[in-house]
């Protein structure tokens, strides 16, 4: 696939992921890998550069992690950001001390030498983002300091000869308007990579391991209809086609029309060659889910379902050699850098792996952010619908239907949502929000039509943006686009006489509502 690869060694920043997706961005292959890692596995890793991250600790505690200096003699260009800069004076001999006040935010920053391959083609006055209440305030031996701030004497500094430099700054976030430019020069001047990280030739590489390794063996996917199960399925198919066996349980709690839109892609009548199978569950699912209100026992009703399906499918397919999965690289980095091997029991179909017998895992996707799993599917000929597609709890509609499910709350919920998503496409809003749905509270309140008084339910709309899902804000939609779903789904959702919008952020409240 390709052998450049820029190692990003974790020491706690919370930006840690940001720097190998910014490195991807720039063609170039980049993992983060534990500090704790040995010279001995680097050598073998053998990464084209090194990148220290930020991190929370001073260097100057005992307790703070660091590595040993002899990283500097394996001839590799090492950069330093943030906690990462102060380490490398740190452990060359320079003083780190506490800064008289801190700098956090946009911040000022004179460039000192232009020919500095770093900051080479960065304007002489730059703005960078600055989060410290350490700096560096001697420089160590062979450095020069290449730019400064009002307050950080050494804002960025280089031993060019030992190809070692360093950044207070974090050039990784959107904030440092000219950081690409620095990663950039990090990884092709520096480092000397020639950009070989590219989506097709990972689709072309991917497909060619998969073969050898599956053989003339036998694979399982769950498919939910995702982006990364639809991309992990069809990265599969492409490599082994009708030894792939696709699962697809419709819970009966997916939006509208999504089930057919899902068989209409991976089904018989679709473009790729695998054997589908959908499992059309509703009716069980409605029966287990009678009279249930409490919403963590509806989340686990619905996956334990979930898991008994798919055994039940996986004895009838029989024995299988491998188990696909779609797990992505955060999936790997959150799960425990350095764990080696540890199953992610999957978010949508929590325990599956100890229920099926089969003797490996296969997760194609585990080395890539979900830009990048997006892209792939796109260079493998996905529907860009179902590429874009914004993210879906596992258990479906279930947490959008406050209290007990029953068939006709679904059909209520899965009219309005497609109204609510069909009139924020028609208003070209779409890519701007995180994620937008309607949900149904469990209110019913009197209403007026014609002459006759109506006792319906109210509806929820929910808009939010969000970067991480972690935390999110009310989105701002204007009003003749509420105002003109409220309508719509009045007039033509049969039973809903009542919406209203979700202002709430989170916290305090959660983005689906159970
Ligand atoms: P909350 O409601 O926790 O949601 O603010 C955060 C994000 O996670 C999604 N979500 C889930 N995704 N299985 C999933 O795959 C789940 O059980 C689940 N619950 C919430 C939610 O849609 C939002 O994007």
């Amino acid at each position: 696939m390709t052998n450049e690869k820029i190692m990003v060694l974790d020491f706690g920043g919370q930006y840690n992921q940001l720097i190998a997706r910014r490195v991807r961005e720039c063609n170039v292959y980049s993992e983060v890998y534990p500090h704790t890692i040995t010279l001995e596995q680097i050598r073998q890793i053998a990464p084209k550069g090194i990148i220290f991250t930020g991190g929370p600790n001073s260097v100057y505690e005992e307790s703070s992690p660091k590595y040993s200096r002899e990283i500097f003699s394996l001839g590799i260009p090492v950069l330093g950001i943030c906690y990462g800069s102060q380490l490398i004076a740190f452990l060359e001999d320079g003083d780190v001390s506490s800064a008289p006040v801190s700098e956090y935010g946009h911040t000022d920053i004179e460039v000192d030498d232009p020919e500095d391959l770093l900051l080479y083609g960065v304007s002489a006055h730059t703005v960078a983002w600055m989060s410290h209440t350490d700096y560096i305030s001697g420089l160590p031996e062979g450095f020069h300091v290449t730019a400064h701030s009002e307050v950080c004497p050494v804002a960025a500094m280089s031993c060019p000869g030992r190809k070692i430099y360093a950044v207070q700054f974090h050039p990784e976030v959107m904030h440092t308007p000219e950081g690409k430019t620095m990663l950039s020069n990090f990884v092709y001047r520096i480092c000397g990579c020639k950009g070989e990280w590219k989506m097709d030739s990972f689709v072309s590489a991917s497909i060619e391991t998969l073969k050898k390794k599956i053989g003339s063996g036998r694979a399982l996917c769950a498919l939910s209809g995702g982006v990364d199960s639809s991309v992990a399925a069809v990265l599969l198919s492409k490599a082994i086609g009708k030894q792939l066996t696709c699962v697809f349980v419709d819970h009966g709690l997916l939006r509208k029309s999504e089930g057919d839109e899902v068989e209409a892609v991976f089904g018989p009548d679709g473009p790729y060659e695998l054997n589908f199978i959908r499992v059309n569950a509703s009716q069980r699912y409605y029966e287990k889910l009678k009279g249930v209100t409490e919403p963590e026992q509806k989340r686990k009703i619905i996956g334990e379902e979930f898991i008994r399906i798919f055994e039940e499918e996986a004895r009838r397919i029989g024995a299988v050699d491998f188990l696909v999965q779609g797990t992505i690289y955060p999936d790997v980095i959150e799960s425990g850098l350095g764990k080696s091997a540890v199953i992610k029991s999957h978010h949508n179909v929590g325990g599956l792996p100890s229920v099926v017998d089969f003797k490996e895992i296969i997760e194609p996707l585990r080395l890539l952010f979900k830009d990048e799993v997006r892209r792939v599917g796109l260079e493998l000929g996905i529907p860009a619908q179902l590429v874009w597609r914004q993210p879906f709890p596992g258990p479906g509609l279930g947490v959008r239907i406050v209290g007990e499910i029953t068939p006709e709350k679904v059909r209520i919920v899965q009219e309005a949502d497609a109204i609510f998503r069909e009139e924020i496409a028609g208003a070209g809003l779409e890519n701007g929000l995180g994620q937008y749905f309607a949900a149904l509270s469990n209110m019913h309140s009197v209403g007026v039509m014609g002459d006759f008084r109506t006792y319906d339910y109210a509806v929820v709309l929910r808009a939010v943006n969000t970067s991480d899902f972690m935390t999110a804000d009310a989105a701002q939609i204007p009003w003749n686009v509420l105002s003109k779903v409220t309508t719509r789904i009045v007039n033509e959702v049969k039973g809903v006489n009542r919406v209203l919008y979700d202002c709430t952020g989170k916290p305090p409240a959660t983005i689906e509502l159970e």
